[in-house]
């Protein structure tokens, strides 16, 4: 993350000038890189964090100095009461959220016979339960104002490819996409759009220790038709057009960002 090098975008190329976002998972690779973008292009951010206070607060400090608007919010996805006090601090410091990243999520690998529930449940509630507190949260605070918006959730191509290992990870971006379609649906004739955007494998902490192993990390390319790993801004370049006026009509739809590999390479 280049904090230095952040600068607003031209302003006949800002795509989300007057718009108000929060980003969860804000201090990680694409959520920290989605936060920067959204930024570049003129929204007014909330950057969360939980424990990297100082990683936020650098972000908000980088995007003010580069002329941008920004504050930093401690928050827990899972924990209702704290979903609710980030919403009314944003509310307060910056206005009404029209432009949720439901972004914070994790994982971890486990074949089935050996998951502990205390796993399970900790990935479906981080990466699902999460999503529905901020969804939630977000379309009230819309419908209350009356005013349009977008619910962007940060999944995976595993809403799609079944994961060995990962069942529980694969349940909570499967059960994003259907959470995502049914409030697009219920969302929609209030002129609030759901999307999601779907990311491949990216070149951030959360594949860590894929990246270090070298056949591990080769093995994870001969997914990848486009012969390279997706890096942060990938997924953070394919989000503001999503989320502003351009893409008015696109709803209840998913974005791969993910070199293709949900065109399954190895199937012969
Ligand atoms: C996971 C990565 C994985 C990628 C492709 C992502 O959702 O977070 O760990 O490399 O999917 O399998």
């Amino acid at each position: 993350m280049d904090l230095d090098a952040f600068h607003l975008h031209p302003p006949d190329a800002r795509l989300l000038e007057g718009r108000v976002a929060l980003v969860t998972g804000a201090t990680g690779g694409i959520g920290a890189a989605t936060a920067l973008e959204l930024a570049a292009h003129g929204a007014a951010v909330t950057v969360d964090y939980r424990s990297k206070d100082d990683t936020a607060r650098t972000m908000v400090e980088a995007i003010t100095a580069g002329g941008g608007r920004a504050t930093a919010v401690e928050l827990d996805v899972t924990d209702e009461d704290s979903v609710i006090a980030a919403f009314a601090t944003t509310r307060e410091a910056l206005g009404t959220v029209d432009l949720l990243v439901a972004n914070a999520g994790i994982e971890t690998r486990s074949p089935l016979v050996d998951m502990a529930l205390e796993d399970w449940r900790r990935v479906i509630d981080v990466n699902l339960t999460g999503a529905f507190l901020c969804a939630r949260e977000a379309a009230r605070g819309l419908r209350a104002a009356g005013a349009r918006g977008v619910l962007v959730f940060m999944s995976s191509v595993h809403e799609q490819i079944p994961w060995m290992e990962f069942s529980h990870y694969c349940a909570s971006k499967g059960g994003m996409k259907l959470f995502m379609q049914s409030i697009a649906r219920e969302l929609a004739p209030h002129g609030i759009r759901c999307v999601d955007v779907a990311p491949g494998a990216i070149a951030t902490a959360i594949n860590r220790p894929v990246l270090e192993d070298p056949q591990e990390r080769e093995a994870v390319l001969d997914e990848i038709p486009y012969g390279r790993w997706g890096e942060a801004d990938d997924v953070a370049r394919a989000g503001p057009w999503r989320a502003s006026a351009q893409a008015d009509y696109v709803v209840g739809t998913t974005l791969f960002v993910d070199g293709g590999m949900t065109l399954y390479p190895n199937f012969v």
